[in-house]
């Protein structure tokens, strides 16, 4: 099928009925954006940001990518991380990951996929550096839970050590950084309690979410 009827009819009744309750809305936001939350989370179909957290367009800059990884030598990632904190000004990256999260799962596997194992190497290396914590977990579906939850850790720490962050940090830009998992099976949202607010609480806060009970 060449056309989307039904996805053009969606959106010129979500603008009708935004219309109805906001008339400025549309018109307001054209004018500018000034989110106080960038979203680094799973391009899953089922992790959409915005409907998480409750909040409309202009509150909160995404970057998505197969199990949410913050890589410093990806450009399309740290660009955004840059927008947000240098220009947005952003006081808040969260991290997202989700339980059931299929690029993690893929990464805990030893399949050969093809360009995508590229990407999933760097799960991989989340998980070889805490093999001995996971080997301790007997039950499997809390292993991949715990995966789940220490490559948000990861990533979080990735992000907190960004020349992005550095420098805000170093020009007394006020910039927090969380981990966050985000529960398929029942909508809701765990703080994985990694909340780091300047570089001397990477360590402290780094160490405690390594050690936390699943
Ligand atoms: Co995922």
């Amino acid at each position: 099928m060449r056309l989307l009827p039904e996805l053009i009819e969606n959106n010129r009744n979500w603008v009708a009925n935004v219309n109805k309750t906001d008339p400025e809305f549309f018109n307001t936001l054209s004018k500018g954006q000034s989110p106080q939350f960038l979203w680094i989370g799973c391009a899953d179909s089922r992790v959409p940001a915005n409907q998480i957290l409750g909040l409309n367009p202009g509150e909160v800059f995404v970057h998505r990518n197969i199990a949410n990884v913050v890589v410093h030598s990806d450009f399309n990632c740290q660009s955004v991380l840059e927008y947000a904190v240098s220009v947005l000004k952003v006081k808040h990256v969260i991290v997202c990951g989700h339980y059931g999260c299929g690029g993690v799962k893929a990464a805990s596997e030893n399949h050969h996929v093809g360009l995508i194992d590229n990407w999933l190497r760097h799960i991989r290396d989340v998980r070889q550096k805490h093999e001995a914590a996971l080997q301790e977990i007997d039950d499997e579906g809390a292993r991949f839970d715990r995966l789940v939850e220490l490559n948000v850790v990861e990533q979080a720490e990735n992000v907190c050590h960004s020349t992005v962050v550095q420098d805000a940090w170093e020009r007394g830009q006020s910039l927090a950084v969380h981990g966050w998992i985000y529960s398929i099976g029942d909508g809701l949202l765990k703080d994985l309690d990694v909340t780091i607010a300047g570089p001397d609480e990477i360590a402290e806060s780094y160490r405690v979410a390594i050690n936390r009970n699943v």
